[in-house]
């Protein structure tokens, strides 16, 4: 069938993958996917990011680890994950099952050595398509600033991951820095085949009554969509600063949010804490793009990407 606006093609290719459309559900919001599989079509999005996966299994923070804000949510999860042995035996089976959808693994580490270790173990597994690196985490090595907030230690660990990768990386890029820009160049030249952004915000909030902070690890990352007007800027800085593909995310929550961030120079998108509120919201937001698209007339989303005009 070929594309007209009456039905309108969602493809889009994304550093040599084909994502039949481009809405994927994002790390941590979505479990491992498997556990959606009652509830949402799975074969009907894009992809999904499944939870960030580190060496060894984790338990994560003390409770309370969530906050909803005016227009957001703080989360403090603390990297909670069953560690990517279990992954590969105890959720992939049952992944790559679903047809026809993009399974892509996020990894963590607070070592090199930590990432490195963890992409070895997945590159045993079959059926993922796709890395993505989680940088916003603790370098214990080098004092405890988060890797991607350094463009030394981003460098390292990009370099590092891209020399064991047999799959091909995506890096995912913290806004918790002073030019994105900076960042996503220093991705690149590190070898990553494509970037993804933005993380969530360091944030807290204080609880008048009590003088508590409202997440015991008091600091938090903040998402939704009071996030979403600085994300499509770092979009559009780190779109422009680099050749590779973007995958842009923060506060999506319905399908003319995924033409924003595609103009602002997004090849793919992903939706994260929107899944919160709704956790069908992913599906809903791929039917909705087919008919805003349908309703305006696009019979390619491709065309979308960098697209924003200024007169
Ligand atoms: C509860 C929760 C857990 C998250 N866990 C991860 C994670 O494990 N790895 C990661 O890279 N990002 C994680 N994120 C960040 C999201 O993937 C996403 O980058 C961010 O929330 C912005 O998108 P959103 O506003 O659509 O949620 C998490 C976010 C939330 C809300």
């Amino acid at each position: 069938m070929t594309a007209d606006s009456a039905h309108p093609d969602l493809s889009v290719n994304f550093a040599g993958i084909a994502l039949k459309n481009p809405v994927i559900a994002a790390s941590g919001t979505f479990g491992y996917g498997v556990e959606f599989a009652d509830i949402v079509h799975l074969g009907k999005l894009g992809g999904f990011v499944v939870k960030g996966l580190s060496r060894e299994p984790m338990i994560g923070n003390p409770p309370p680890r969530l906050w909803e804000t005016a227009a957001g949510m703080l989360n403090a999860i603390g990297l909670q994950n069953i560690g990517a042995q279990a992954f590969l035996e105890e959720k992939l089976p049952d992944l790559r099952k679903v047809k026809d959808v993009v399974v892509i693994t996020n990894i963590f580490g607070y070592t090199r050595e930590d990432y490195e270790h963890t992409i070895q173990m997945l590159n045993q597994g079959e059926g993922i398509d796709a890395y993505e690196l989680n940088v916003s985490c603790p370098n214990t090595q080098h004092g405890g600033l988060q890797f991607g907030m350094d463009p030394r230690s981003l460098d390292e660990v990009v370099t590092t991951a891209k020399r064991v990768a047999r799959r091909p990386l995506i890096v995912k890029l913290s806004p918790n820095v002073t030019s994105i820009a900076q960042m996503a160049y220093v991705a690149q030249e590190a070898g990553a085949d494509a970037l993804s952004l933005i993380n969530t915000f360091t944030a807290m909030a204080i609880d008048p009554e009590s003088r508590k902070p409202r997440i015991a690890n008091v600091t938090a990352g903040l998402s939704g969509p009071a996030i979403k007007p600085i994300a499509v800027r770092m979009v559009y800085d780190a779109a422009h600063a680099v050749k590779i593909p973007v995958m842009g995310m923060g506060g999506i929550a319905t399908p003319a949010d995924v033409v924003e961030f595609m103009l602002a120079g997004a090849t793919a998108v992903q939706v994260g804490t929107a899944s919160y509120w709704d956790p069908c919201a992913t599906e809903k937001i791929v039917d909705g793009l087919q008919n805003w698209c349908h309703d305006h007339r696009i019979s390619r989303i491709a065309d979308f990407i960098g697209g924003m005009q200024l007169e």
